[in-house]
């Protein structure tokens, strides 16, 4: 690997444990300036470098960072606390939510909440903040992505999906496992894996440049599902995209 060329940036002195609270008041208030900021600036500038820089915080404006000149993917670290991870971790096999919905920001919550219940996941506290949470994220997707719709998917994972390193081809997707180990990343080396190769922790959320990213800077962050083959681990995965112009309300 290039060790000149990968970095990483730390930012934000919140605390886990203040975040996920601090997190969702301070996203809202802020979000819009940062990914107005960045995306101004990087829309302007004639920059064709290689985005090879990870930028990681505790707080949710990290993710505006993703606008940020060479910045391949930012992380949020977060850790989703008791008992909710607990909650997740134990829950049956076939209680887990394989949802797909697409939807305003604003009615995410609701609309996912609405798609786990008919699908046959009981209703209680859990179930409720997880579609909270997942809305959270959809919401500060939404406002720096700058989209009016949002796709949402819960995926349950037991094999090894997406196990080649790989650049989504989108503009950018965001990614959080909320249950088993989170989605391993490093910058490419052609053909070869990454050397070394990250990996998020349950709980942290990832948001990665994809191949269609609107600046002339190339993406030099991939990722792939961690190998979960002969684990018998199950991860739950949210995964968070632009959901179009026109498919608010599907
Ligand atoms: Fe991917």
């Amino acid at each position: 690997m290039d060790e000149q060329a990968y970095g990483v940036a730390r930012s934000g002195a919140q605390s886990s444990a203040q975040s996920s609270a601090q997190g969702r008041r301070e996203n809202e208030a802020q979000s819009d300036t940062h990914g107005d900021q960045f995306r101004r600036s990087a829309q302007h500038s004639a920059a064709r470098g290689v985005a090879r820089r990870v930028v990681e915080g505790d707080g949710p404006n990290i993710l505006g960072e993703i606008w940020s000149p060479s910045c391949g993917v930012a992380v949020w670290r977060r850790d989703l606390g008791e008992p909710f991870q607990t909650w997740l971790d134990t829950l049956a096999l076939e209680d887990l939510p394989d949802a797909r919905i697409v939807s305003s920001p604003a009615s995410a919550g609701t609309v996912l909440d609405a798609y786990v219940s008919r699908h046959g996941m009981a209703e209680g506290e859990f179930r409720t903040q997880l579609a909270a949470d997942a809305a959270m994220l959809a919401g500060a997707f939404a406002r720096i992505m700058k989209t009016v719709s949002v796709r949402i998917r819960l995926d349950v994972i037991s094999d090894n999906a997406c196990r080649k390193f790989h650049l989504d081809n989108v503009e950018a997707r965001l990614l959080c496992t909320y249950r088993g180990r989170g989605t391993q990343y490093g910058c490419s080396q052609g053909n070869a894996d990454p050397s070394p190769i990250h990996e998020l922790t349950t709980g942290d959320v990832g948001l990665f440049r994809g191949q269609r990213w609107p600046t002339l800077e190339r993406c030099g962050i991939v990722h792939r599902s961690p190998p979960l083959s002969g684990c018998g681990e199950t991860r739950l995965l949210l995964v968070v995209d632009d959901g179009g112009p026109d498919m608010c309300g599907m």
